[in-house]
Parts: C-alpha cells; sequence; structure tokens
C-alpha cells in the first residue's frame, strides 16, 4: 500500500509593514503558493523609530490588502519571533531578499533565531526584479519629499498616506 505523507507548513511572515508595499504583496503571493498558512505578523515594539502608521493602522491595511488569499492571515506579535512562531505552531518564517545588503541584515537574524529554535526554519525568496529597490524606508523617504510612489504601493495603501499627508498639512 502506498503511503502519502501530507506536510502541513504553516508560516510566520514578520515584519514592520511601515507601510506595507508591492515588494510585500509580491512575497505573500510568492509565499502563500508554497505553505499551507502564511500569517504575516506586525512586530508592535519595533525601535525604528516613528512609525507613519500605527499597528492597528497597518493590521488594517494588511488584512484588506490579503483579502484575496484565503490561507494568508494577519496578526502582531512582540517579544521573541521564535516564542510568537513556536505559539503559533509555525515551522518556518518567511522572509525576503532583494539585494546582497539584505543578506547582511538578513543573515545574522536567521542564524540568531535558529541558535534560538532550532527547529525553526528561515525560507527566504526573492521579490519580482521590478520591487527589487522598493522598502518601506525609501517610500516613506520620497512620499514625504512630494514623489510619486503609487506604483510602489497597493492603492489602499497610497489613498492612506494621502490622508495622513494632507491631515498633517
Ligand atoms: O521589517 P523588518 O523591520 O526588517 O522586520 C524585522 C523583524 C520584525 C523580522 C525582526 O526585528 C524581529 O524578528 N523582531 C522580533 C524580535 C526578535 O525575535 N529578535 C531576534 C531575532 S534576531
Amino acid at each position: 500500500m502506498l503511503l502519502l505523507a501530507m506536510q502541513t507548513v504553516k508560516a510566520i511572515y514578520p515584519g514592520t509593514f511601515d507601510p506595507l508595499t508591492n515588494g510585500h504583496m509580491d512575497l505573500i503571493a510568492r509565499g502563500s503558493k508554497i505553505v499551507t498558512e502564511l500569517v504575516v505578523a506586525i512586530l508592535r515594539n519595533s525601535d525604528k523609530g516613528t512609525p507613519l502608521f500605527t499597528v492597528a493602522e497597518r493590521q488594517e491595511m494588511i488584512a484588506e490588502a490579503i483579502q484575496g488569499f484565503p490561507n494568508v492571515s494577519v496578526t502582531t506579535f512582540d517579544g521573541l519571533l521564535v516564542d510568537f512562531a513556536r505559539a503559533q505552531g509555525a515551522k518556518a518564517v518567511l522572509r525576503g531578499i532583494r539585494a546582497i545588503t539584505d543578506y547582511e541584515y538578513e543573515f545574522p537574524m536567521a542564524m540568531m533565531n535558529r541558535k534560538l529554535d532550532p527547529n525553526l526554519e528561515t525560507l527566504f525568496m526573492m521579490p519580482t526584479e521590478q520591487y527589487t529597490y522598493v522598502s518601506s524606508r525609501l517610500i516613506k523617504g520620497v512620499f514625504k519629499l512630494g514623489g510619486d510612489v503609487s506604483e510602489l504601493v497597493p492603492p489602499l495603501v497610497m489613498a492612506r498616506m494621502k490622508a495622513k499627508g494632507s491631515a498633517r498639512g
């Protein structure tokens, strides 16, 4: 008798997502095709300085943006990623690599996470070439100076950025 072992893989896609970019969406689309369940997890206690959007706003935007992906959900976390992943029953962490500089940032994080939890694997995926230069930091910087970033973020994010921009005057 032939026994087929079905592997289910739940993965966490962690990040700051301030804001969600088309690069993130590209990775969500790619990741959702290879894992059973993908949880986008927004870090609550980020030390990246004053955010553009609150964590709640980011969660709302991501929830809207992932509506077409039935196996993707969004939540928030703080503390260690490995603890959150274990509590979620996730076997893997998904991260995007755009350029060699990302590797330098990602490698020690992946190794530290492996040291903390040898059972948790980090999966790296590359976004489409079109978005290899796109980062939330660059998006915010260009937008603040009046640059057009509408092709680099989902339309719902663009609308919220414009609303925030005009609210601030
Ligand atoms: O979008 P970012 O800022 O590159 O995401 C970084 C993130 C959230 C993946 C990373 O800072 C993280 O996992 N923070 C949680 C704290 C933690 O587990 N630190 C040890 C990993 S080296």
